[in-house]
């Protein structure tokens, strides 16, 4: 099994543009059957849900239809598929919900690896119920979470742990089956942060252990859609905030307003390039998709040992971070410049990176360079290639020793 990496860039008009985009962890390009997809929304015509004519049913059909492809994706249920704007909306929806039963005396754990998304949302929810609030730190320098400290951390009073199954700037994957379990072990929930891992590797949320999995479709080829997927029996017990007259069933009663459909109709075709990555995967589109984030992992892990051996043989060049396993992913400073000077600089070179906090709060506090503009991150994914890499690595040689 593995991917014709050619096939796979010709299918993205966006990286033709001459430049590595190397930006993925902050976001995806989108393949043309994405785009296509949603030209074709629009071109039937689309109408609101529930209607009595053609086009309403299409975007019934439409939602249906994403909500088995992320449920496929993920491993979930289609019925636990709550569609939204992004991960960080969705996930203050679900803390004002959960946070419903919440008072003094009551106990959530947040992590120090996670992006601010999965730690504000819960934090602030537990401030208002007055619950308290433990942090799962990291080990610095190494940015791993250790996952024995949650068996201190998690109590017969903790009703919530929220935990990333991998940091968006190291890439760190925590042992999240084992967080999970002892969670489960005292009828706490847990909510897993699945952003930033979904696009690298085969996802198996109950293997992961996970009440609740957030995951954005943005940064799988897909648009500007979140989404949180959980059993729908779990959903049934929770009451969000909602308008009396919009449906009150789950998942629906979790989505406010009126949804993007002909995006949607794209994160079905997102799914869909996904599963056909690898062109000899055959079966289910769930099977498919497990064979072909497979081979997606397998490709990135060998571009990610090329791209850190390459960075570590530039005496200017410090990786933050050691994680053992980690998503292709890597977070570095350049000593005499800022992160900001060093993207300007693989900017002017073509090389598109990120830099600064990537809104990992906690983390890049606690690895003690928040203050200093954080670092410069180069995210890959299954498009990346190898000259993109070489180019990121010729870009960085080129900068001034000082
Ligand atoms: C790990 C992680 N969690 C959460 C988010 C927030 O996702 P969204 O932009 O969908 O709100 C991101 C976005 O970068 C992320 O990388």
């Amino acid at each position: 099994m593995s991917l014709d990496i050619e096939r796979v860039r010709a299918l993205y008009p966006a990286l033709s543009d001459g430049y590595a985009w190397l930006d993925a962890a902050a976001g995806t390009q989108v393949p043309q059957p994405v785009i296509d997809a949603i030209a074709a929304a629009y071109s039937a015509g689309i109408g609101n849900t529930h209607g009595a004519f053609p086009g309403s049913a299409r975007s019934d059909a439409i939602v249906t239809r994403a909500r088995e492809a992320v449920a496929d994706l993920v491993g979930g249920d289609p019925a636990g598929v709550v569609l939204g704007p992004n991960m960080t909306t969705l996930t203050y929806r679900f803390a004002y919900a959960l946070a419903k039963d919440w008072g003094p005396g009551d106990e959530i754990v947040v992590s120090r690896l996670d992006h601010d998304a999965n730690v504000r949302p819960w934090v602030q929810a537990a401030e208002r119920a007055g619950a308290r609030v433990r942090w799962a730190e990291v080990e610095v320098p190494d940015g791993e979470l250790p996952a024995g400290q949650y068996d201190e951390l998690v109590t017969e009073r903790t009703r919530l742990v929220a935990v990333t199954a991998a940091s968006n700037i190291l890439g760190t994957m925590p042992d999240v089956p084992r967080i999970t379990a002892r969670a489960r072990a005292v009828g706490a929930l847990s909510y897993v942060d699945g952003v930033h891992a979904t696009p690298h590797g085969p996802i198996d949320m109950a293997a992961l252990g996970a009440d609740f999995y957030a995951t954005s479709a943005y940064k799988w080829s897909g648009p500007h859609i979140g989404a949180v997927v959980a059993r729908p029996a779990l959903l049934e017990t929770l009451r969000p905030d909602k308008l009396a007259s919009s449906p009150s069933e789950v998942p629906d009663r979790f989505e406010t307003g009126t949804a993007p459909f002909a995006d949607l109709a794209g994160v079905a075709a997102a799914v869909d390039h996904l599963a056909d990555l690898d062109p000899a995967a055959t079966g289910t589109r769930r099977e498919r998709l497990l064979a072909s984030m497979t081979a997606v992992e397998a490709y990135e892990q060998a571009e990610l040992a090329y791209l850190l051996k390459g960075l570590s043989s530039l005496p200017h060049v410090n990786l933050v971070g050691s994680p053992r396993r980690r998503t292709a992913t890597a977070y570095f400073t350049v000593t005499g410049h800022t992160p900001r000077e060093v993207a300007e600089h693989l900017a002017a070179n073509r090389v598109n990176v990120w830099d600064g906090h990537c809104y990992a709060w906690e983390l890049t506090r606690a690895l003690g360079i928040r203050d200093e503009g954080s670092a410069v991150r180069a995210g890959l994914v299954h498009y990346n290639s190898r000259s993109d890499v070489d180019r990121l690595l010729n870009a960085l040689e080129d900068l001034p020793r000082r």
